[in-house]
Formats: C-alpha cells, structure tokens, sequence
C-alpha cells in the first residue's frame, strides 16, 4: 500500500502528465493545495489561545519561498509581516506589495547584517516604497553607531532590531554587549530601537531546556532595553526547527513586548524538517521532477545532481516517494545515481518525484517554477529572489551618493 505522499506524488505526475512532453528537467514543482494547508496549519499553532491573531505571532522568512506568488499564499491567509535575507528579496516583497496596492500593509524585517554599500541600497528601496514598514539589524553597537551615521539625512527614524547571539555564533552581539552599550544607542538619532532578533538556530528541535535558557537571556535583555525602545519592543525568534519550544514559552508569550516566531521552511516542507511537520501534519508542497537518463541492471541515474536538489546536505539528500526501494547516492552535478534496494526500476526516460531533504537551498537553484492548483491549469511563476545579483543598483548605477 502506498503511503499518502506516494499517492500525492502520483496524483502530481498525472496532473503534469499533458506538459511532461514539453516540460524541462530537473524542474522545480509546487502544490499550491499544500502551501495553503501548512500556511494554515502554522497559523493554528501560533493561535492557540489568540484567534484571529494568530497572525499576529507569525514573521515568516521568505527566504525559503523567494516567490512573488507564494508570498502572495501568506498574504492571502492575513500574514503580511515577514523576515528576509537577501536585497533580492526586499526588493521582490517591495515590488509585488506595490503592483498589489498593498505597501502600506507590509512590514519586512531586513534580517541581516548590512555593510555600508547594501544599507544604501535598501535605503533606496525604501525611499521608492514608502508606506511599507522595513526594518534593519544591527549586528553590534558599533554597527548600530555606524549605520545611524549613513542614515543622518533619513527624513525619519529607521527602525532597528538589535541582533542578539543567543550561543549560535554567526553574528549579532551576546546580551551582556548589548545591555553595557543601552546608553550609546539612547543617542542614536535617525535609528529607533524596535526590537530584538534572536536566532536560535543552533538549536535542534528536541534542545528545549536550551532554548528557554535562550529565551530566558532574550527577555532579560528585553526588560534592560525598554527603556530606549519602542513600546512595545518586538522579539523575533526561531525558525522551523524550534518554533515550538518558544511559543510555549511563558515570558516570551507574557512579556510587555510581541513576540514573533520567524519558520520559513514550514510553508514548504522538506526531509529535515519531520518534527516540524509531524507536530503540524504538514504537506510536502515542493517537489524536484526528475527524468531517468541512465538505467543498469541495479542502479539508475536522474537528471538531478547537486545543481538540482539540497546541495548543501550530504547523501541522500533526497527522497522518492513513490520508488521506496531506491536509495539516493552521492550525487554530481549533474546526475544523480540511486541503488536498487527492493522493488522495480523506472523505465529509461520516466519522470519521477523527489522531496529534497532541504528546501531552501534547492528553491534557491530555479529560476523559475510550476504551480499547481486544484482544478487549474498550471501557472508558471518567476522565483525572483533566487541566486545572486551582480550589482547593488540596476545597471551598476554608483548608489554611493
Ligand atoms: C535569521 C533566520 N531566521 C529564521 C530562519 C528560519 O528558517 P527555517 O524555517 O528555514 O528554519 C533562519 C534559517 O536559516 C534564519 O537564518
């Protein structure tokens, strides 16, 4: 008996069945019924006890999604304030909220450390996209000193969040910094201290004890920098892998302060994040459509290497639902071989499925996608934010002035 997945990853293949002729592989697939489900299903965990608030609780980092039509999924569920990374990405949630006549709704948290040249660049962005809330990170007091001298001609104060260090060692500063320099960012002019980002991502799902140790640090520095702050300041923590852990926390949840958690992978799903979906009863909603261009006696190779699929995580990255019996190896770039356990092998040239084991970074590899809906046509759909840009501006404009 197949498992549901198996079934689901079928029920894909028939509904592409009329494109396969046409459609490249390896290429990026998206069940758009899925995404509404898991958007939902985060939304129920972040409610318990809220209501309709519940989206009130949720920054969502679209890094995962890097799409104008899937964040326009969150929108559509009430979830407009979210998390990104990249310039690409604060561009692309500015542009769409415009074309959608929605700015003024949209409230973005730049959730990264930027060097002069890309804070000028995300200054731009604002300038072009008023009514929309951008917020920045401040790595450490010197950077929260430094950027308010680039923002001296702001017309109006940018709201900033202080990046704490919760034990991840990758940026942000430890509270003990932080609460010995309140008096330093009190004379910040064109900055307004809005709230603190504390990311545990060092944490795994099961670390509960740790993180409310983390969260503990959080809201103690919390309470030490009210007083500079806006009222209420915002906390901003976890990803997919403790979201959990701290909307049960009792001072997170309890505080003078909002706070928000930040999973983004949730929207999607992937391999890794299972405890996570387990808890929620998430639906795989990306999947690597693959074709078959090597067939052996007990081994084929897809046209999915580490160009394709999770090419930051080690073998098997990957999972066929509706083949159990083949194993995936270590891929190349361009191939990925798989071992018969059990079972059948696909015939030469037959399209398969794969679930990534993670899904950002394989979003991340597509220039493009294909949505699927119930009872639609397929709609092809742009991933704007993937890769890298060359320039700050467009065209290699200078935007040091
Ligand atoms: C700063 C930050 N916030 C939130 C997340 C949450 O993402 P995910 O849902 O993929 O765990 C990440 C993941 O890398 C992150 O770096």
């Amino acid at each position: 008996m197949p498992g549901p997945d198996a079934a689901r990853a079928a029920a894909i293949l028939a509904d592409l069945g009329p494109l396969l002729p046409s459609l490249a592989s390896p290429a990026l697939v998206v069940d758009l019924a899925a995404v509404d489900h898991n958007i939902a299903a985060v939304l129920r965990r972040c409610g318990d006890g809220l209501g309709s608030r519940a989206a009130d609780r949720w920054r969502p980092h679209v890094k995962t999604l890097k799409t104008a039509a899937l964040v326009r999924r969150l929108w559509a569920a009430g979830v407009t304030r979210c998390k990104c990374a990249t310039l690409d990405e604060l561009q692309m949630l500015l542009e769409t909220a415009a074309e959608d006549g929605r700015e003024d709704s949209l409230d973005v948290l730049l959730a990264y450390p930027l060097h002069e040249a890309a804070f000028r660049v995300a200054r731009r962005l604002l300038a072009a996209h008023p009514a929309a809330r951008v917020q920045l990170l401040a790595d450490s007091p010197a950077h929260a000193l430094a950027m308010d001298g680039w923002a001296r001609t702001a017309a109006a104060p940018l709201d900033l969040h202080l990046d704490v260090d919760l034990g991840m060692a990758r940026t942000g500063s430890p509270p003990s910094v932080w609460r010995e320099a309140i008096a330093d960012l009190a004379s910040l002019s064109r900055l307004r201290v809005a709230g603190l980002h504390g990311y545990e991502g060092h944490l795994a799902w099961s670390q509960t004890r740790e993180a409310a140790v983390a969260y503990d640090q959080l809201c103690d520095l919390a309470a030490a920098v009210a007083c500079i702050g806006t009222d209420p300041l915002e906390l901003v923590t976890s990803g997919t892998h403790s979201f959990s852990a701290a909307l049960d926390h009792p001072r997170l949840n309890g505080g003078p302060w909002r706070h928000r958690i930040s999973p983004g992978t949730v929207v999607l799903s992937d391999l890794r994040s299972e405890p996570a979906a387990d808890l929620l009863d998430l639906r795989q909603a990306a999947y690597v459509l693959a074709r078959v261009i090597s067939r052996g006696s007990d081994r084929v190779t897809l046209d999915a290497g580490s160009k394709a699929i999770a090419p930051d995580r080690p073998a098997p990255n990957c999972r066929l639902p509706a083949w159990p019996g083949l194993v995936p190896l270590s891929p190349s770039e361009e191939h990925l071989p798989l071992r018969r356990e059990h079972g059948a092998l696909p015939d030469l040239g037959a399209a398969v499925l794969l679930v990534p084991d993670h899904v950002c970074t394989t979003v991340n590899l597509y220039r493009e996608c294909l949505l699927l809906g119930r009872n639609e046509a397929p709609v092809r759909a742009v991933i704007g934010a993937s890769g890298h840009r060359l320039y700050f501006a467009p065209d290699g404009q200078d935007t040091s002035a």
